[in-house]
């Protein structure tokens, strides 16, 4: 900003600051002060609605080094080379709780990373777990009611988590991953990033592949205790955020170690689990992780309003040489996201410097609405043209993937090792036996609120049918604190 006197939004000179325009001294206010009213209006207009989801959050940019050759597996353009460099932005989150809400609490993590690629933007809006509490889209607003508050209540409440996820049991592996020792990251640097669904890509010959997207912290997993967060939550509500920012202000940036999942199309139909449920990973003896980058956030955000809270990711921005999958979750957020946006940033949201194209320009005929600042100035508005106009590729960023049998809510098909159950009782029989108890520990401090036996009997018969001796030392721990 340039030096020089105060003035209102339209330049002229503000004479006091202090002491508001009266008729008279001592007499009421008058309407004729601009700057006062202007000033209170503006006020009241500084918040935007905050994310339904996802509202607490973190930002910094970064780099994105390509650092193995995967042309064999995609075109993407950003990925063509070893030591291609991209410009990035990374937004981490907490999930359930409201804008102001603390840092250090049980919820998965968001990991929403834009790549600003030649060919567009790519965005990749995963979290810091592998899997997800459900497998269809249509059940989302249900389960964020049950973390949100509860419309009587006013507070999260016990009883609505225990419902939903006793009632959905397919919520188990996550519930069982978010429980454990990583469900609650002592700082964003100290978590993995996970893709979370599978992905395609696509190669210059045309040739598909699923994929899915691991980024493993280099500063090590460290995470905290259920009694250390609930101390730090209170010291300190800020201390995600804190911790990145002043991290990257000493220069001693965070990185991760990129790998991906590869699995040739003609696996998928045979393949022990569904590889498009994202209630299930793909174990690491089936599709070994490969590295291909290195993931760096070197830059904070000068200001944090226009550049993280206005900032919008979506998981349909994709890029030549990569696309969806038919995931019945991922298929939801393709929708979910862009309509968020126009809601809560508004229609020209892409426009703003942390969202539009960085390493190429957006070219559409779409113009007009609030807050458009004539960019495109003169130039025609519609394709085809005869004045030079952008025109299409004929060339779809994707392969096109085979489809059967009749339209219907169908349910995602099951493959041979496939129920709700396992993958969870693997999680468990991993972990040694203090992980299991600290587990257990949290999980029963928690079910233990629950009002209804019904409802807590039926959370706990989900852990039992994942593993016996889960179900054993649960009910137990219920029980000791229930009475
Ligand atoms: C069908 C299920 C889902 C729906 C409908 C959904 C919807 C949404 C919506 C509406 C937002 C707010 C967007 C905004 O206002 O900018 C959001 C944010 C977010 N979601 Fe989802 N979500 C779903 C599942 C998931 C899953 C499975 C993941 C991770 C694997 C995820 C990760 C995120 C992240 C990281 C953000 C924050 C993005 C940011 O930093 O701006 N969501 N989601």
């Amino acid at each position: 900003m340039t030096q020089g006197p105060l003035t209102t939004e339209a330049g002229a000179p503000v004479a006091d600051n202090q002491n508001s325009e009266t008729a008279g001294v001592g007499g009421p206010v008058l309407v004729q002060d601009q700057s006062l009213l202007e000033k209170l209006a503006h006020f009241n207009r500084e918040r935007i609605p905050e994310r339904v989801v996802h509202a607490r959050g973190a930002g910094a940019y970064g780099t994105f080094t390509v650092t193995a050759d995967v042309t064999q597996y995609t075109r993407a353009a950003f990925l063509s080379e070893v030591g291609k460099e991209t410009e990035t932005f990374l937004r981490f989150s907490t999930v359930a709780g409201n804008l102001g809400a603390a840092d250090a609490v049980r919820d998965p993590r968001g990991f929403a990373l834009k790549f600003y690629t030649e060919e567009g933007n790519y965005d990749l809006v995963g979290n810091n777990t592998p899997v997800f509490f459900i497998k269809d889209a249509i059940k989302f607003p249900d389960f964020i009611h049950t973390q949100k508050r509860d419309p009587y209540s006013g507070s999260q409440e016990a009883d609505n988590v225990w419902d939903f996820w006793g009632l959905s049991p397919e919520s188990t592996h996550q519930v069982t991953w978010l429980f454990g020792d990583r469900g609650i990251p002592a700082s964003y640097r100290h978590m993995n990033g996970y893709g979370s669904h599978t992905y395609q890509w696509n190669n210059a010959a045309g040739e598909v592949f699923w994929v899915k997207y691991h980024f493993k912290t280099d500063q090590g997993i460290k995470s905290l205790t259920q009694a250390e967060a609930n101390q730090l939550a209170g010291e300190d509500p800020d201390s995600h955020q804190r911790d990145l920012r002043e991290a990257i202000e000493r220069r001693d940036f965070p990185s991760w170690t990129v790998q991906v999942q590869i699995m040739p199309a003609a696996d998928a139909a045979g393949y022990r689990f569904n590889p498009f449920d994202l209630t299930k990973v793909w174990p690491h003896e089936d599709y070994p992780p490969i590295e291909i980058g290195r993931l760096e956030l070197n830059r904070n955000p000068e200001n944090i309003f226009a550049e993280v809270e206005q900032s919008i990711f979506s998981p349909a921005h994709f890029v030549p040489g990569i696309g969806p999958s038919p995931d019945k979750m991922l298929q939801g957020r393709l929708f979910a996201y862009g309509d968020a946006h126009r809601y809560r940033v508004g229609i020209n949201a892409d426009h703003l410097p942390v969202n539009r194209p960085h390493a190429t320009e957006a070219r559409t005929n779409s113009r007009d609405g609030f807050l458009y600042d004539g960019r495109h100035k003169g130039a025609k508005n519609y394709e085809p043209n005869s004045f030079g106009g952008p025109f299409q590729t004929d060339k779809p960023l994707w392969a096109a993937t085979p489809v059967s049998g009749v339209t219907g809510d169908h349910v995602a098909p099951g493959h041979t090792e496939d129920n709700d159950f396992v993958q969870a009782g693997n999680l468990y029989r991993l972990m040694s036996d203090d992980e299991k108890g600290r587990l257990v520990d949290n999980l029963a401090g928690f079910i233990a609120k629950v009002s209804r036996d019904d409802i807590a009997e039926r959370a706990i018969n989900n852990f039992r049918q994942a593993d016996g001796d889960f179900g054993k030392r649960l009910e137990a721990a219920v029980q000791a604190l229930r009475g």
